[in-house]
């Protein structure tokens, strides 16, 4: 069990591998970047990072302005229709291009593969520490 925010309750270097499957994809950009570092400290060195993004191919439900505004910035949170209400403004639905995704990983990880639709919709990124 752990917070919405970090720290998470383990000691660096605990894991092997941290799966973050359809994670990233609901927190906005705040918690994206606290997180990162905090997977990081509990990944043993060596260690294996999987997350998955909204990646270009679950771009089509948005408009052509939020799409422009996506490409512009790298990275798009909005409300979600389904989870407004019912979940935090923090959680709701992410959206990012490959180079946004690359860079904000890469600065923390060594990204291995960036696997377009990897997971349907979503693409899958494969982080080393
Ligand atoms: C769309 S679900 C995906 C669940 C699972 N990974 C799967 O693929 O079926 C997103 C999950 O992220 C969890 N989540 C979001 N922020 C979290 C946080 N700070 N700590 C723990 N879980 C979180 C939610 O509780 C939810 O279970």
């Amino acid at each position: 069990m752990n917070g919405a925010l970090p720290p998470l309750d383990y000691p660096d270097e605990t894991f092997d591998w941290v799966f973050g499957i359809s994670v990233f994809t609901h927190m906005d950009e705040d918690r994206q970047r606290r997180w990162l570092p905090e997977l990081r400290r509990v990944l043993r060195s060596g260690g294996i990072l999987i997350l998955s993004v909204h990646g270009k191919n679950a771009w089509k439900v948005l408009s052509r302005d939020a799409v422009a505004d996506l490409q512009r910035t790298g990275t798009l949170f909005v409300e979600s229709r389904k989870l407004k209400g019912f979940l935090p403004e923090w959680y709701q639905t992410s959206y990012h291009t490959r180079d946004y995704v690359l860079g904000m990983i890469g600065a923390h990880l060594r990204v291995l593969e960036y696997i377009e639709g990897g997971m349907g919709d979503q693409d899958v990124i494969v982080a080393q520490k």
